[in-house]
């Protein structure tokens, strides 16, 4: 028997549930990571490699864990993260994440391949509700250039472009679905030219410029004012190179355990980018977020006491969604909300500004 909404008590909750009410192809579509998915499961493993140094005897009667991102004021230091065709699981799409975003006043960030038009996630956003964009640049820049000032106009307050999807990575499970259902899928592309033997992935993303590079950059400056952000950095010499650039950000990210195998998770390359800023003196240069694997309000506080602004989530509200539409959304961000306050106190922290490196035991994923 399903579990009822109630009885999920965490995000890994959701996604068991999910696994048993979507159609096949959505699933292996969401839960694919590339390869052996070696990376998708160390997105988890590192977390666990990361112990708390907790302080004693701090007043944690009241606890405050709002923060800024990008200057927007949120709840609680996670955002929604950009994932693509939110239809495959839910028939209303990612106007769901919009509405629960919103609920619990958090950041929504607007994936360019939405199975929503980007113009029905702006419109579904209430009063000063804040969004993002997620950008995939095509091979023909006057689009990009055009998505780019839409988004400007509509008034989204952040574009995060994708870096680390050149070409996209292999998820065989997501293949091998969509092989054994080719029948109907040949039938759904009514003439377009997408490939769609190869999974739901590659069908979708032929159109990405795998020429993008830094020299490109300076264009993006040129075109728009929203604040620029790189998605998919995995080491500290190219965060480094991005604050030379100009930009105001960068994810530590690799997308999910879906493109390279074997790319070290967000966290660990977070404990790598600190120390070497802080060195510098440029630790406050640029606002440094991560995603993947984060499933637990600890998993954000160790990223926080590392130095990050704040964290994407992925998967967790994709099966939210699908298995239980906006109820499931509103309860994973709840119960996320309750993990946060429970543990910083824990901790002892009372507010964001109290967590610090040394609330961390980091052996475990560093050798010095
Ligand atoms: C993604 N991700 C992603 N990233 C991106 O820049 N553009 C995209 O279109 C997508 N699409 C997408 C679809 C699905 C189904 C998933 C699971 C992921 C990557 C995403 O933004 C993020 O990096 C990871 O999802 C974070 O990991 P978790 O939270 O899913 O473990």
């Amino acid at each position: 028997r399903m579990p009822i909404l109630e009885q999920c008590y965490n995000l890994m909750d959701f996604e068991a549930v999910a696994r048993r009410v979507m159609k096949r192809t959505a699933w292996a579509y969401y839960s694919s990571g590339a390869d052996d998915e070696i990376t998708m499961r160390e997105n988890h493993s590192a977390f666990h490699k990361i112990w708390f140094r907790p302080r004693v005897l701090v007043d944690v009667e009241k606890v405050d864990f709002s923060t800024t991102m990008l200057g927007t004021k949120v709840d609680i230091p996670f955002y929604v993260t950009a994932t693509a065709l939110g239809k495959l699981g839910n028939p209303e799409g990612e106007v769901i994440l919009t509405r629960g975003a919103k609920k619990h006043n958090v950041i929504q960030m607007i994936p360019t391949l939405a199975s929503c038009s980007f113009d029905e996630l702006i419109d579904a956003a209430e009063g000063n509700q804040v969004q993002w964009l997620q950008l995939y640049v095509n091979k023909n820049r006057d689009i990009t250039k055009r998505i780019v000032e839409h988004a400007e106009e509509r008034g989204c307050k952040g574009l995060f472009i994708t870096v680390d999807a050149p070409q996209l990575g292999r998820r065989e499970k997501d293949m091998r679905s969509k092989f054994s259902d080719v029948g109907s899928n040949v039938q759904s592309t009514g003439g377009h030219d997408v490939d769609r033997s190869q999974g739901a992935a590659r069908a979708i993303s032929s159109f990405i410029d795998p020429s993008l590079s830094w020299k490109d950059i300076p264009w993006f400056q040129s075109i728009t004012k929203m604040p620029i952000l790189l998605k998919g950095i995995q080491r500290v010499e190219d965060v480094i190179r991005a604050i030379e650039a100009g930009v105001q950000g960068v994810v530590l990210s690799n997308h999910g355990g879906r493109q390279l195998d074997f790319a070290r998770s967000g966290i660990e390359v977070l404990a790598e980018v600190m120390p070497v800023l802080r060195e510098r003196g440029w630790e406050d240069k640029i606002e440094i977020y991560i995603d993947g694997g984060v499933r637990r309000a600890t998993d954000i506080i160790k990223a926080l006491c590392l130095g990050a602004r704040g964290v994407g989530i992925g998967r967790p509200f994709l099966y939210a969604m699908s298995a239980y539409g906006l109820p499931g959304v509103d309860r994973a961000m709840h119960l996320l909300k309750a993990e946060m306050e429970m543990n910083m106190r824990l901790i002892g922290a009372a507010k964001i500004e109290d967590l610090d490196p040394s609330m961390v035991d980091t052996r475990g994923i560093t050798t010095h």
